[in-house]
Order: structure tokens, then C-alpha cells, then sequence
């Protein structure tokens, strides 16, 4: 009870920076496109008060999250393995086209296909502890989880409420017309990923071994099949706009579409790489929903499950645009 009063309190606090902060939303950020990208507040808008400080720890907790809530977090004992929020949602969720959190809170409740219900914020949060860090959930009223929700509340401000701001998905990527080659996406990785993230992908822990310098790309210790980040168009787009790390940016990627393609569908790999195996016997009750490239069996359209896992994409899409189903990725 205390974590919702705490909620309100803090929401009702924030209404006051909310005109001031559409303003700067608006402001040029170097797009291609011509869109203005949506620029988040900046941490220093923190107000300094109650509910200030519940908007830092939410923003410590995502960028910090193995200490606090990993198998060795001092807070509890949540995360699986040692990966954090910010190995995938970049800068605190606040990089453009790098899986960031700004119109998290504007979107959600929202109805999701994995588990055919309504969702609220905490409980997406959830789902990435469970997957990909193969954790269990936080409790819905715990001061961490307020805290993380209020970060996202505060980082979306200006945001329509079920709208979306340009920058806030990743960024579309052209499908190729052949399936992704794992082959051919090793040799990539050799060029462009291993001095980082190691030989055999396992990248580098820290010395307190708690947290990733370099976080792993598969192994026991890396995210599960039906984490999102093995879809391999989520991964592609994730990486081409991201990924080198300390080169690539949505504005100037360093891989091409093929590059990307194929060295997801590498990293992604499940004969080459082994990764813990959750049951996804329940997910997507309703089957036309699924992703197109969400590969596990049964489909509901004729397409064989290597062509979900690899592609070629375009013709699931004309496909299921012509029988209703849904097209999403
Ligand atoms: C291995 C990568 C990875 C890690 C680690 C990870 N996530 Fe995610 N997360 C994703 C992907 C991929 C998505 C899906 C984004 C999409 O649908 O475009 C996602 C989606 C989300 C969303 C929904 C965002 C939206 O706007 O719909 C939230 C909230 C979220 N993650 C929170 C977290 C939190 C909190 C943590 C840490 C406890 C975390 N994630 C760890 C990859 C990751
Ligand atoms: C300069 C070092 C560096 C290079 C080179 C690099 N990465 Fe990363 N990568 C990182 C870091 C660091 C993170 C965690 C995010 C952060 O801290 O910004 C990351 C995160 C990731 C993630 C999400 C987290 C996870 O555990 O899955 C993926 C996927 C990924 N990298 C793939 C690649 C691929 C593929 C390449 C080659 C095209 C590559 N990276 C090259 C440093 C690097």
C-alpha cells in the first residue's frame, strides 16, 4: 500500500514539468528521416523530493540491476543470470533506435499476443526478468518496482498516451529475399563482434563478478529462446543500429541489412549455440498472432518453422496480410 500511495504522490508531483517538457521533446536530433527523434528530460530535471529520489533508484535499478536484484543482488534475489537491463536497453533506455523505454509507460496496459491478456507496465518489466534473465518476478508493490515504473513514467513525459515518438521502436531494417546464413554471419561476427564479446560469445564478466563488461551472446548464461532478442528480426535491427557498441549508432550503422541479418541469425543459432530452454508450450494461444519470426511450432500459416527462424520474410507477410493474420515482428 505504501508503494502505490508513494505512486501517486510522485505522479501527481510530476504533472507540473510535464508542458515544459513537450517543448524539449520536440527539439532536432539529427534524424535522416526528417523526424524530430524525442529527446527524453535530462537527469538533472530531477526533482529533488520524494519523488525525485524514487525516479533515481528506478534509473540505478536499470542501469545497476545485478547489483541490487541479480543472483547476487544485495536488494534480492530476482535476475537468473548476471545480465542487466541496460546489456540491451542502452544509456538507462534512453538511446534513440536502441530499445529504450520512451513510450513504455504511455502504451502499456496493452493487450499482448505471448500471453493473450492485458499487461500492465510491472508485469512487461517482469517478463523481461523472467526472460531474459531467466529470473522470477518481482512483487508488484515493491518499492523497486514502483520505482523502475516511475523512472519510465517520468523518462516518457510528453508522450501520447497510447501514442508512439519517432526513435522509440528500433529501426526498420530492409528484408532480405534469401534466408539469413549462419555461415555467413560467423564470418561477421569474426570481423566485427569478437574482440568484445569473445571467441565463444560468453563476452567478459567484471572482476567482482557481478556484472558484464561485455555481456554474453548465448550460452546458459545468456537469454532464452522466446526472449525477444532471439526473435532474428529484433536482433537484426537491434544490431545493426547498435551494434559495434563503441562505433555504431542509428545515424551512421556500421553493418549492412545482410551483415546484420546474417549475423543474428549466427548469434541465434540453436545447433551451434546452446542456451537455457524455457517451456513455451503456452505461448500465443491464439496462433495467428504469433510473430512471423517467432519459430517455435505450431503455425497457423503453411510456412515450415526454418523459414520462420531464418526468412525469407516477405512472403509469410504476403501471406498472412491475405488471410488475416497478423503480420507483426
Ligand atoms: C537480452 C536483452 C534484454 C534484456 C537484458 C532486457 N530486455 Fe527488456 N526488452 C528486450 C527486447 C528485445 C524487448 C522488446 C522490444 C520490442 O518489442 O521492440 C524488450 C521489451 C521491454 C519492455 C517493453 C518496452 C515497450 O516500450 O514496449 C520493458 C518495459 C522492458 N523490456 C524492461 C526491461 C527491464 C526492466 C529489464 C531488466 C530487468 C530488461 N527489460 C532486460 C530485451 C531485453
Ligand atoms: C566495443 C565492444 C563491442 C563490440 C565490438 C560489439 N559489442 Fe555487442 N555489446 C557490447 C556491450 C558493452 C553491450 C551491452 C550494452 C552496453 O553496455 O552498451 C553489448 C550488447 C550486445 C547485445 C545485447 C545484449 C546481449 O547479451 O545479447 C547484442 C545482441 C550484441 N551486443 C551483439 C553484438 C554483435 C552481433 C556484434 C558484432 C556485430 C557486437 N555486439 C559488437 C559491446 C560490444
Amino acid at each position: 500500500m505504501r508503494a502505490i500511495a508513494l505512486l501517486i504522490l510522485c505522479s501527481s508531483l510530476l504533472v507540473s514539468c510535464n508542458r515544459e517538457q513537450a517543448d524539449r521533446n520536440s527539439v532536432e536530433s539529427g534524424n535522416p528521416s526528417g523526424d524530430s527523434l524525442f529527446v527524453p528530460p535530462d537527469t538533472s530535471t530531477i526533482p529533488h523530493n520524494a519523488a525525485g529520489d524514487l525516479i533515481r533508484y528506478g534509473r540505478e535499478l536499470l542501469v545497476n540491476f545485478p547489483y541490487y536484484l541479480g543472483p547476487k543482488g544485495k536488494v534480492g534475489k530476482y535476475g537468473g543470470n548476471g545480465l542487466g537491463c541496460q546489456n540491451c536497453h542502452l544509456e538507462a533506455g534512453t538511446r534513440p533506435y536502441g530499445l529504450n523505454y520512451f513510450s513504455a509507460h504511455a502504451r502499456y496496459p496493452q493487450y499482448r499476443a505471448r500471453e493473450g491478456k492485458v499487461l500492465t507496465l510491472a508485469d512487461r518489466v517482469n517478463n523481461c526478468v523472467e526472460r531474459p534473465l531467466n529470473g522470477r518476478p518481482l512483487p508488484l508493490d515493491s518499492k523497486e518496482m514502483v520505482a523502475i515504473v516511475t523512472y519510465m513514467q517520468w523518462l516518457g513525459k510528453g508522450v501520447p498516451v497510447g501514442g508512439n515518438v519517432p526513435g522509440d521502436k528500433l529501426k526498420e531494417i530492409a528484408f532480405l529475399d534469401r534466408p539469413a546464413d549462419p555461415v555467413k554471419g560467423r564470418a561477421v561476427y569474426e570481423i566485427h563482434c569478437v574482440r568484445c564479446h569473445g571467441d565463444d560469445g560468453q563476452g567478459v564478466l567484471k572482476q567482482d563478478g557481478i556484472a558484464y563488461v561485455y555481456p554474453p551472446l548465448w550460452g546458459k548464461l545468456s537469454y532464452q529462446p522466446g526472449s525477444s532478442m532471439h526473435r532474428l528480426i529484433k536482433s537484426a535491427q537491434f544490431i545493426k543500429y547498435n551494434m559495434p557498441q563503441d562505433i555504431a549508432r542509428w545515424d551512421k550503422p556500421v553493418l549492412t541489412d545482410e551483415e546484420a541479418f546474417d549475423v543474428a541469425a549466427y548469434v541465434n543459432d540453436d545447433k551451434l549455440h546452446d542456451r537455457p530452454r524455457p517451456d513455451l508450450s503456452g505461448e500465443y494461444p491464439v496462433r495467428k498472432e504469433k510473430p512471423i519470426d517467432y519459430y517455435w511450432a505450431p503455425f497457423a500459416d503453411p510456412f515450415p518453422q526454418q523459414q520462420h527462424k531464418y526468412g525469407p520474410f516477405k512472403p509469410i507477410i504476403e501471406w498472412r496480410k491475405k488471410n488475416g493474420h497478423g503480420t507483426g515482428y
